[in-house]
């Protein structure tokens, strides 16, 4: 039996990706942050469900100890980061963050770190729900992670795919060794409810006809996450990897290979997250 932990279960890429999961050889946790939408999909899916607001922190400490509490001894096979999207203007959360920097990154940092004894028992695998958007808006400052000092919703959403990537690098350096693997991914422009509270011109292509003609559908995106949910690491992908879909791509941002700005991340999330070395 395969324990996975799903996040933004409750609707587009994850809730079709939880859909297709469902099988009496796994346990399915699936998390949202609507209860309604994500008890819907849980029972479809005779899934266990939790709820938390990411641009809560509090919510995501809450999340961890249920899901600990839930796995018991049995630990995590796959937590899969996937909650996630583009926002509006630059709204500080309750924990003081830029939105699209805390739901993106900081919380599933958090949630990871939390979950980290879980998955380092079962030898376990984390699954990053990037996007090309990292490659075309992305470029991080570890001391602006907020971009106070020039805000758009496409750069913070950018940063924070990118953030996505390197955290999946920093995993893999950290843990592999200890058996942990992780990986991020584009999973294709999929018809969701993506950029539904967007200022981006992005809104101008996920919402309006033009998605019919540009988009893939849930289905589609639902099922690249399963195969790297599914996958086994270093044979079906390799762990520490960016995949554009399902195929490995050199096409990057070039600050994906910067081994100290992924370790400047990774402290500056810690410290954010009120994570101890
Ligand atoms: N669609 C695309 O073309 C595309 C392309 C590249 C990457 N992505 C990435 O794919 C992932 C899934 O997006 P999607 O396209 O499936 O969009 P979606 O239909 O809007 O689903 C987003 C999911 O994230 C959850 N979520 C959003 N804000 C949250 C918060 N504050 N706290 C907790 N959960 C939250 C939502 O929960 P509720 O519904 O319960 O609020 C929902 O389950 C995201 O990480 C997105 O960045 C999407």
């Amino acid at each position: 039996m395969k324990t996975i932990v799903l996040t933004g279960a409750s609707d587009g890429i994850g809730a079709a990706a939880a859909r297709q999961l469902s099988a009496p050889s796994n346990r399915l946790i699936l998390v949202g942050r609507s209860a309604e939408k994500t008890r819907a999909v849980a029972e479809e899916t005779g899934a266990t469900w939790f709820t938390a607001d990411f641009a809560r922190l509090d919510d995501v400490r809450a999340l961890a100890a249920q899901i600990t509490d839930a796995v018991g001894d049995s630990g995590i096979d796959v937590l899969a980061n996937n909650a996630g999207g583009i926002f509006g203007d630059p709204t500080p959360t309750v924990d003081g963050f830029e939105k699209t920097m805390q739901v993106n990154h900081l919380a599933p940092f958090l949630l990871t770190h939390l979950l980290l004894p879980a998955l380092l028992r079962s030898r376990g695998a984390v699954v990053n729900t990037s996007s090309i958007a990292h490659r075309l808006f992305g470029h991080l400052d570890v001391d602006d992670l907020d971009n106070a000092r020039r805000f758009s919703p496409n750069k913070a959403y950018g940063d924070a795919k990118l953030a996505n990537v390197l955290f999946a690098r920093s995993l893999h350096t950290k843990f592999h060794a200890d058996g942990l693997s992780a990986v991020a991914f584009h999973p294709g422009t999929v018809q969701t409810n993506f950029a539904s509270d967007s200022s981006s011109i992005m809104r101008l292509l996920y919402r309006t006809p033009l998605k019919h003609l540009m988009l893939i559908g849930a289905d589609k995106g639902g099922a690249t996450l399963r195969w790297f949910i599914e996958g086994t690491p270093d044979e079906t992908w390799f762990s520490g990897a960016y995949y554009d879909e399902r195929v490995l791509t050199t096409k990057v941002n070039p600050q994906v290979d910067d081994a100290a700005l992924a370790e400047a991340l990774w402290q500056r999330s810690a410290a954010l997250t009120g994570i101890r070395p």
